[in-house]
């Protein structure tokens, strides 16, 4: 019996331009473009080995130790097309093992607590679909494994690049123009830095899909999110980035944030995802930036009340002094009265 095996890393990715809204379900294709900033290896990941031999019975995944269903529409998307790339390198080099009739066993490992309600389903999906890609290797580029990894989790399509990453919406209605591609290496910034502040481990309020559906058939703000905000601030965004011009990006990714939670807002009914604690951070990060006169950070929240701060280097013992000061030095993944877990990562 022979095993062939292979393993991969992806970080979570978080965006500054908000993907919120689906014209597809089925393959995730989004209603607008969106631009994210991949975290670092070292930072919140998941590790994935896959393994294919002709004596496995079914194809299986353990996350995190667990046995987990392999059964969703989605991964059977992603297994699906790997395995049709993986034939198609077998019909063309009949020599090679005919992985793509073996199942599959995945390992898949997070280095973060899953219960910090930090998303982990982009890093997840990334990783699955590039330690396969890997297994079978697979010719096709970063941008084409992202057109997969996005029919698992849209936002996954991101992950497969480091640093500033945007996914192109594309127009097709087969999705093959809607992918990821590489705004700027991480080495194009290497002194912007993110915190994450875990405000709250539990579980989302309304899962992305369906609030996303929610948003897209009820908001009235919406179509003027995706008709004329977006499509501006994301040609803006880009520029910003390869100008390394931090008030245009810190700007920029406050402002999309409060745009994705106010068509939430919109949403009938409405979706809540910050809380309290959430609406402090963003008063703390504006007060900062008035007392500084320009903006040294900028907050951005995902479907959930968790936030993520993006300050320079050069700032960081003014934008980490005052979070330490308003919510205690806690380091790691500690627990803290108000924020659940703080941790401060490097990108
Ligand atoms: O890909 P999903 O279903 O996890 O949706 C992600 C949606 C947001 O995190 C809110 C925004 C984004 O672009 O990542």
């Amino acid at each position: 019996m022979s095993i062939f095996t292979a393993s991969s890393t992806a970080p979570v990715n978080i965006a500054t331009l908000k993907y919120w809204g689906k014209r597809d379900t089925l393959l995730n294709l989004p209603t607008n473009s969106s631009i994210s900033v991949t975290l670092s290896q070292n930072d919140l990941r998941t590790l994935t080995t896959a393994a294919a031999s002709e004596a496995f019975e079914k194809d299986q995944l353990w996350l995190n130790g667990k046995l987990e269903s392999l059964d969703s529409v989605r991964t059977q998307a992603c297994l699906a097309d790997l395995r049709r790339l993986r034939a198609e390198v077998e019909t063309s080099d009949a020599s090679l093992p005919k992985l793509s009739q073996f199942k599959l066993h995945i390992v898949s490992e997070n280095n973060f607590p899953t219960a910090a309600g930090l998303a982990s389903s982009a890093a997840g999906f990334a990783a699955l679909v590039s330690a396969i890609a890997k297994l079978y290797k697979l010719p096709q580029n970063m941008s084409e494994l992202s057109k997969i990894a996005r029919k698992g989790s849209g936002s996954a399509c991101r992950s497969l690049f480091g640093g500033f990453v945007a996914w192109e919406m594309g127009e097709l209605e087969n999705g093959e123009d809607s992918k990821a591609v590489e705004v700027a290496p991480l080495s194009h910034w290497p002194t912007m830095k993110a915190a994450i502040l875990v405000v709250s481990d539990d579980k989302k309020d309304t899962p992305s899909t369906s609030g996303m559906q929610q948003t897209v058939a009820t908001s009235d703000l919406f179509q003027h999110r995706i008709t004329e905000v977006v499509p501006k601030r994301f040609e803006e965004m880009k520029r910003a980035i390869a100008a390394n011009d931090f008030e245009t990006f810190g700007e920029l990714t406050m402002k999309d944030s409060n745009s994705f939670h106010a068509v939430c807002l919109d949403s009938y009914p409405p979706i809540f995802y910050l809380n309290d604690t959430s609406k402090q951070i963003i008063k703390l990060v504006h007060r900062l930036n008035e007392q500084e006169g320009k903006i040294i950070a900028a907050y951005t929240f995902d479907a959930g009340p968790n936030a993520v701060i993006y300050y320079d280097e050069v700032n960081e013992a003014k934008v980490l002094g005052l979070l330490y000061s308003y919510f205690g030095a806690v380091g790691g993944w500690e627990k803290h009265e108000e924020v659940a877990a703080y941790k401060k990562v490097t990108i």
